[in-house]
């Protein structure tokens, strides 16, 4: 198999973890890495061994010898990046969330429809061996009808700190509903089977964030002063099929725990522990276990790698179907706007 020639673009934090799984993975190689930098780009290219590096990923896409792109960017610039690399006729790894806004995802998905190229959000909690554990034991029916779950991230003192891209509306869209509620909202779309998101009623603020006298230290060193999004985040949510969903997220609060995540169903229930912890009635008997502690130890990034190549090469779907990272958005979306309404808002998925 010719390797995919990949682009990176964007490389700051994260693109080391991407250029190493790179060097992982012989059906590709990286033929050029973009940063608006140019030092960035210079030393990512130095340090991988990359042939080329630019400042302009609008130069990249000319490359012939480049089949597809990795976006490595801050949220705001993934839609702009991917629509052009898609119409340029190559495929696009995007990092998540998909995208900063609805509209933009929308014009992310449409783009890949019209081209037919590969469109994959590296929503990496979803090949997790523990998401992929449960979603294994939910398939079985051993937990019957899901009516209610409930799905978490809890981070005391986590607000992203590092260059400030995380922090600020511009380059971010959002704060940790984007950042973490993504990987909680895919999470529970998943294991529900893309039940049809209703309305949802939320709350999302940044509440400890940009407080001056707030304690930074046992966190990743943010600056309170240039903290512009949320810091927290909590929904409810109702699906079509008649289930109900809460989720809370933040990356600050005056607590160590949110709580624990876990699924109801009619016949049995979930604490999303690792190891799973299940309840369900046996023998007249209210009974509980814990099933086998799943494995997470493969690395997350050379597994998407992976699953970008075999889609371009063998045309397998990846694991993140464009669709399905459209609803995610939706969700989130939702999240920020009946917060700013201060009611519950009906949940709108774009006609792509
Ligand atoms: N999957 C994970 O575990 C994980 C972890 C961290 C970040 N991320 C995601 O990765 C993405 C990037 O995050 P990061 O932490 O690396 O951010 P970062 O700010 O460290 O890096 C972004 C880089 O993009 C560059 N850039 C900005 N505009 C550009 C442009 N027009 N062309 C080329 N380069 C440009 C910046 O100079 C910077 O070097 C985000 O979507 C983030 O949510 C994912």
């Amino acid at each position: 198999m010719t390797p995919v020639r990949v682009a990176l673009i964007g490389a700051g934090g994260i693109a080391g973890a991407h250029l190493n799984a790179y060097a992982q993975v012989p059906e590709a190689e990286v033929a050029a890495v973009c940063d608006i930098v140019p030092e960035k780009a210079e030393a990512a290219a130095k340090r991988w061994g990359v042939p080329k590096w630019f400042t302009d990923y609008r130069k990249v896409l000319q490359l012939p010898e480049v089949e597809a792109v990795d976006i490595c960017t801050p949220h705001a610039l993934h839609a702009p990046i991917a629509v052009d690399s898609l119409k340029a006729g190559k495929h696009v790894l995007v990092e998540k969330p998909m995208a900063s806004a609805l509209k933009d995802a929308a014009k992310m998905v449409k783009a890949a429809k019209e081209t037919g190229k590969v469109l994959f959000c590296g929503i990496k909690s979803r090949w997790a061996a523990s998401t992929q554990q449960v979603k294994q034991f939910v398939s079985s029916g051993a937990l019957g009808e899901i009516y209610f779950a409930e799905i978490v991230a809890t981070r005391r003192r986590g607000i992203p700190g590092w260059g400030s891209t995380f922090i600020r509306k511009e380059t971010a869209g959002g704060g940790v509903v984007l950042d973490l509620g993504v990987y909680l909202v895919d999470t529970l779309l998943y294991l529900l089977d893309f039940p049809k998101p209703l309305t949802c009623s939320a709350i999302v603020g940044g509440f400890i964030g940009n407080q001056s006298e707030a304690v930074v230290q046992g966190g990743w060193w943010w600056n309170p002063q240039e903290f512009e999004v949320d810091d927290f985040g909590a929904a409810f949510l109702r699906f079509d099929n008649g289930a109900a969903a809460v989720i809370k997220v933040c990356w600050a609060a005056h607590t160590d725990s949110l709580g624990t995540s876990f699924l109801l169903g009619t016949k049995g229930g979930l604490k999303l522990t690792n190891p799973p912890e299940w309840f369900f009635d046996h023998a007249g008997y209210m009974a509980q276990t814990k099933l086998p502690q799943a494995s997470d130890s493969q690395d997350g990034f050379v597994q998407e790698v992976r699953f970008f190549v075999e889609a371009i090469r063998n045309g397998t779907p990846p694991p993140v179907r464009p669709e399905e990272a459209l609803l995610v958005q939706a969700v989130l979306e939702a999240m920020y706007r009946s917060a700013q309404l201060g009611r519950e808002v009906p949940v709108k998925v774009p006609e792509v």
